[in-house]
């Protein structure tokens, strides 16, 4: 049986898709020595690639996931205005549905939530907890002054592991910490949902539960990161016994009344772009409402298109439908099974997001000071023109003395945003990855030419050490004379 429950006579697990083509968008593939070209103008920096020399874009699901029909027909009857738009009121009340929240504070993305949340809560020396961090998460916490640790259980940081929820807190941890650092020098504990940085892994609800309780009995804010919330339902439906008989928008607004704060972005949890906190608490409602139209726009936009609010409505409303959340994971299962045929290193069980490849393990040749997983995006890129993201070193920041923080896991994420790709260019990654693997002697290591100091990972340029990407490009076209 596959994932949403329909069976094949072979008895074989193919992702199906729930869903069917209505318009599409003509892609390119070009050829070998044009992609070497195009990566190496990029400064090897997947981010600085143009879109029209992409192939398969796996950057991220963020912004690119396909919307629905009822998607794009809502966007045409978007209430324009200023101020107390109708689209405005629409969004809140099916917020307050599947969160069951009262107060609703619309922002222009996910980032836009972390800075005001930042600055309602975050004091200079103060100490925000996470599970685990998220890139633009830490770096507003510690621009203003407060310090991030991590406190998720140590299965979330093996990469190969038969954990089915390794996003989860370690809460011996957490009740020692807030009680050696003091609730006061607090910030806030945030509990980020489908874990990104690693592998997208999924927290349960009974980690969540637990982690709520302590928060309430020690007087510490708890903030919720939704910004992968979809998947993280589909899993606690799927791999936690005791919650299969629940409904979607039951669990999710379960989920929501263990905190205090929840935040999301909705490049991803809702299929739209855009971003929004929803809270109960009319005191936590007035410490953040003045900052919406500082930095934001007014509280019925926040920086929001209406068009994209009245598409975010809908696809709120499709998150809570178990079919339309199976996408992503179904299909990251079948890309990280094609992959692991090969024996690739990949980050088990698979999460959401993405399928996330471990380059320490691809590439053990390669120093991390050399950044084995940017070096693995660029050769992967060059073999097929899919633009994929590195998650490992190049996107820590770098130790207050200067020194180079290594990553604990050192990643490279092919994401698969929600019903873009079909069964063959999934079967088209796995195949150029696989040839890839065999080839992976040929891959070098890269070094900085232009660092900035800020999330370097987004404009930073490195450049291979050596001449290890057109050795690589020559065998390529040995056993692909096409060079396609
Ligand atoms: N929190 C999480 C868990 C995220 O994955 C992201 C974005 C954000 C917050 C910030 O949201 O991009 O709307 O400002 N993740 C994207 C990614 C960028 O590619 O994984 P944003």
């Amino acid at each position: 049986m596959t994932n949403t429950g329909v069976q094949f006579f072979s008895g074989k697990n193919i992702p199906l898709e729930m869903h069917k083509v209505k318009m599409v968008q003509k892609i390119n593939l070009l050829p070998v020595e044009e992609r070497l070209k195009a990566i190496q103008e990029a400064g090897g920096n997947s981010f600085l690639l143009k879109n029209r020399d992409v192939f398969l874009d796996m950057l991220t699901d963020s912004g690119t996931n396909a919307m629905s029909d009822k998607q794009y027909g809502a966007m045409m009857v978007a209430d324009d205005s200023y101020a107390g738009s109708e689209t405005f009121y629409k969004l809140e009340k099916t917020l307050t549905r599947i969160f069951g929240t009262q107060f609703f504070l619309p922002t222009h993305q996910g980032r836009a939530c972390e800075n005001i949340l930042a600055h309602a809560f975050v004091k200079p020396g103060s100490t925000a907890i996470t599970n685990y961090h998220f890139t633009t998460t830490m770096a507003h916490v510690t621009r203003l002054g407060g310090k991030m640790i991590e406190l998720i259980k140590k299965e979330g940081l093996e990469t190969t592991s038969t954990d089915k929820f390794k996003g989860d807190y370690d809460l011996d941890l957490l009740e020692e910490t807030i009680d050696s650092i003091g609730p006061d020098n607090i910030s806030f504990v945030r509990i980020e949902a489908g874990t990104n940085l690693i592998g997208g892994q999924p927290v349960s609800l009974e980690n969540m539960e637990a982690v709520s309780n302590l928060c309430r009995s020690k007087g510490v804010l708890l903030v919720f990161d939704a910004s992968l919330l979809a998947d993280n339902l589909f899993f606690i439906k799927t791999r936690d016994e005791k919650f299969k008989d629940w409904s979607i928008e039951e669990i999710s607004r379960k989920i929501a009344s263990l905190m205090d704060i929840t935040y999301f972005s909705a490049r991803k949890l809702g299929c739209a772009r855009g971003g929004g906190i929803c809270t109960s608490s009319p005191e936590l409602f007035e410490a953040m409402r003045e900052l919406i139209p500082l930095f934001e726009g007014f509280l019925t936009y926040g920086g929001m298109s209406v068009r994209e609010m009245e598409a975010l409505n809908v696809g709120l409303d499709e998150t809570m439908d178990l079919d339309v959340i199976s996408q992503t994971p179904i299909f990251v299962e079948a890309l990280g099974n094609e992959l692991l045929k090969a024996n690739i290193p990949l980050v088990t069980p698979f999460g959401g997001l993405g399928c996330h490849i471990d380059a320490k393990k691809f590439l053990p040749h390669i120093a991390q000071e050399n950044y084995p997983a940017a070096a693995l995006v660029t050769a992967i890129f060059i073999v097929s023109g899919i633009r994929s993201m590195e998650r490992g070193t190049m996107s820590e920041q770098r130790n207050e003395d200067g020194s180079e923080h290594l990553a604990s896991m050192e990643l490279v994420r092919l994401a698969v945003p929600k019903r873009v790709f079909t069964l063959s260019h999934i079967l088209f990654a796995a195949d150029r990855i696989s040839w890839l693997f065999e080839n992976r002697d040929l891959i070098g290591g890269m070094e900085f030419t232009d660092e900035p100091k800020t999330l370097r990972f987004f404009l930073g340029k490195l450049a291979p050490i050596g001449d290890w990407q057109e050795k690589l490009l020559a065998k390529f076209l040995e056993d692909m004379p096409s060079g396609l």
